[in-house]
């Protein structure tokens, strides 16, 4: 009989999800605790919007662990992933989240504005994964998702670092899911379409009705939407999707 995605099958499952104070990482977070999974978020710097975070799901009668780490930075996610292992034993989920999103032309844009982007945006998923996949690859099981962005595949103008960015991160997803997947590590992304959260103030709000008006299901997407697009890749319920990038759009980018 086919097993359809299942909550008890997430119960003590531990995970990690980078960025989850906010926006659709906190989705991510909420939504992996509530099925059951042990989890812990990191967070850059606003450790009021992380508290909120671990309050909220106290209230929703479960637990997860805010740990301040900068990933952009190998020893920051070294000590993170380090500290994890040691209070858990296992990794079984690690979800790349983490993003930053500015808007400028590509002729003002200086060097220090790049190496940020780069860094949380794609430096971060490296450093993660390599910390994380010899623990996964010798349990013999895991799931990576890493978040990406239409801007990965099409480009986008006023976005160079970030699209840079997310389009190397596609890259790298279909690399590691190619060396992991021996092991019996999945990894997958994700593309959001256009979500409503703290990242789309970086538009001014005179093109938001241009931006939705483009989006065929007529909203903004939740970050719910993209939190249960997670859950699936993390269950046993997508067990053969592999190296795979999922639109999590409202059809913005079907052809
Ligand atoms: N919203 C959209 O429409 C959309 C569309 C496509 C893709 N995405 C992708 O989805 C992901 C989440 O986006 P969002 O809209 O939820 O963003 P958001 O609301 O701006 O939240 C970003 C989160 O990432 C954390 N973060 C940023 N840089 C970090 C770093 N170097 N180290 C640790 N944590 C860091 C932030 O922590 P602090 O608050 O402490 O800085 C925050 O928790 C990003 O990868 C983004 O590129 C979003």
């Amino acid at each position: 009989m086919i097993k359809l995605l299942a909550a008890e099958e997430f119960k003590g499952r531990v995970a990690l999800v980078t960025g989850g104070s906010r926006g659709i990482g906190r989705s991510i977070v909420l939504g992996l605790a509530d099925v059951g999974c042990q989890v812990t978020f990191c967070y850059k710097s606003d450790h009021a919007a992380a508290g909120a975070v671990c309050q909220e799901a106290q209230g929703r009668g479960t637990a997860v662990e805010a740990v301040q780490a900068d990933v952009g930075y190998s020893d920051p996610v070294n000590r993170l992933v380090k500290g994890v292992l040691d209070k858990h034993g296992r990794i079984d989920i690690l979800v790349n989240n983490a993003g930053v999103f500015k808007r400028r032309p590509v002729v003002e844009i200086d060097d220090e504005e790049w190496d940020r982007t780069l860094r949380s945006n794609l430096y971060s998923a490296f450093y993660t994964a390599r910390a994380v996949l010899p623990s996964m690859m010798a349990a013999r099981r895991g799931s990576i998702v890493n978040i990406v962005s239409i801007s990965g595949k099409r480009g986008s103008a006023m976005h160079a670092p970030y699209a840079a960015a997310k389009g190397g991160l596609m890259a790298l997803t279909r690399t590691l899911a190619k060396e992991a997947i021996p092991y019996g590590v999945r990894v997958n992304a994700i593309t959001p379409g256009r979500v409503a959260t703290d990242m789309l103030q970086a538009y001014p709000p005179e093109e938001w009705k241009r931006l939705v008006a483009e989006i065929p299901a007529g909203s903004f997407g939740d970050p719910d939407d993209i939190a249960r697009a997670v859950l699936f890749l993390c269950s046993d319920t997508s067990s053969y999707i592999v190296g795979e990038t999922l639109d999590v759009d409202g059809g913005l980018t079907m052809d």
